[in-house]
């Protein structure tokens, strides 16, 4: 441990203007509302713009939040699992798009990519960087058959952004875990010139193992047990699992952040999206333990604790978004 550390000090979320609902999904695919909100939670979803678009959208309101203007940055991470370009990385368009000037680069993890970037922006920040701007952006509507509904119904366009700063003493991030396990990438995987290929049942039991094993390996590194979490943020790709990994990690489904249904699986954007909402509705207060878990594609899994503290900004908190009042 070094004693330098990181805290979020502004947050920012984008999503496309077109909302997609399970009905309209029906008329084209052997589906239905009844099935998808049962199988998954998904009520409706948002598709269309870019990876680019979508970031640069929730980086600007990340930094207007934060107090700081594109310049203050001193390094882009960008989670995205669809890419605009194979290259340049998607992250070389956000600079331009924001005006940064400072180094950037892409990260891919899959669904777990938002954690992977936040820990790696921390690491950044220990080794001297003042400030980071980590943004998870997905365009998933442009990688799957439209046509092929067991794809089609679960995958969606959102992105979120976190700045991050750097403070003395050890910050907010108080452990993490990161994982990958290869053996298991037959079972979601998307070729460069196919689209996703899913075993649903399959990704289903390893990603409540994963969670829940990775959430336990988080909190033993911090030194917390799931009594002192206050609110859980996974990654939203289905209701029934983060039902099912909150059941056995014994925590209240209420504490838990719940978006899928409105916004339907973003992968690295759903963490990021989560949080802002969470942050924004004055849900998570100063002194919190949050914890962030996800999984996706390799299989990775991602989770990291964090005690939400430091610099709140004027207009930080307060309630903005009725979807995220309790
Ligand atoms: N509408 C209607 N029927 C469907 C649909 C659909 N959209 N999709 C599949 N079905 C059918 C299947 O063909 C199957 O029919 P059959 O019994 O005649 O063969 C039946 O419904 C049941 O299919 P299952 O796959 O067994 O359904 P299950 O209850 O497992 O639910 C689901 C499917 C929702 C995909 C579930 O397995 C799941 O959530 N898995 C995890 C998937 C996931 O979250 N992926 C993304 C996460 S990873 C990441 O975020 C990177």
């Amino acid at each position: 441990m070094t004693n330098r550390g990181g805290i979020i000090t502004g947050w920012g979320v984008s999503l496309p203007d077109r909302i997609v609902t399970n009905d309209e999904l029906a008329k084209t695919l052997d589906t239905s509302d009844a099935w998808i909100q049962e199988r998954s939670g998904i009520r409706e979803r948002r598709w269309g713009g870019t990876v680019a678009s979508l970031a640069i959208a929730a980086g600007s309101a990340a930094l207007q939040k934060a107090g700081l203007v594109p310049t203050d940055i001193d390094l882009l991470v960008l989670a995205t699992s669809a890419p605009d370009q194979t290259f340049p990385g998607t992250s070389a368009t956000v600079q331009e798009g924001l005006g940064l000037r400072c180094g950037g680069f892409d990260v891919q993890a899959a669904c777990s990519g938002f954690v992977y970037a936040l820990t790696t922006a921390h690491g950044f920040l220990e080794l001297g960087l003042q400030r980071v701007l980590v943004i998870g952006s997905e365009v998933l509507s442009k990688i799957f058959d439209p046509m092929d509904r067991t794809t089609a119904v679960l995958f969606a366009d959102a992105a979120g952004a976190m700045v991050l700063e750097a403070v003395p003493g050890e910050g907010q991030l108080l452990g993490f875990d990161l994982g990958v396990d290869g053996s298991a990438k037959h079972i979601l995987y998307k070729d460069n010139d196919g689209f996703v290929r899913m075993e649903g049942k399959e990704v289903y039991r390893r990603a409540v193992r994963a969670m829940v094993e990775s959430s336990k390996v988080t909190m033993e590194r911090a030194k917390l047990t799931i009594d002192d979490i206050d609110w859980i943020v996974p990654h939203q790709a289905n209701l029934r699992i983060i039902d099912a990994a909150c059941q056995r990690l014994h925590f209240p489904m209420d504490r838990c952040s719940q978006t899928v249904q409105w916004i339907g699986n973003t992968s690295s954007a759903s963490i990021p999206y989560s949080l802002s909402g969470e942050l924004d509705a004055g849900n998570i207060q100063p002194g919190d333990h949050v914890l962030l878990v996800g999984f996706g594609a390799g299989m990775t899994w991602s989770s990291a604790a964090l005690r939400w503290g430091g610099v709140v900004r004027e207009g930080g908190h307060g309630p903005n978004n009725a979807r995220f009042m309790r």
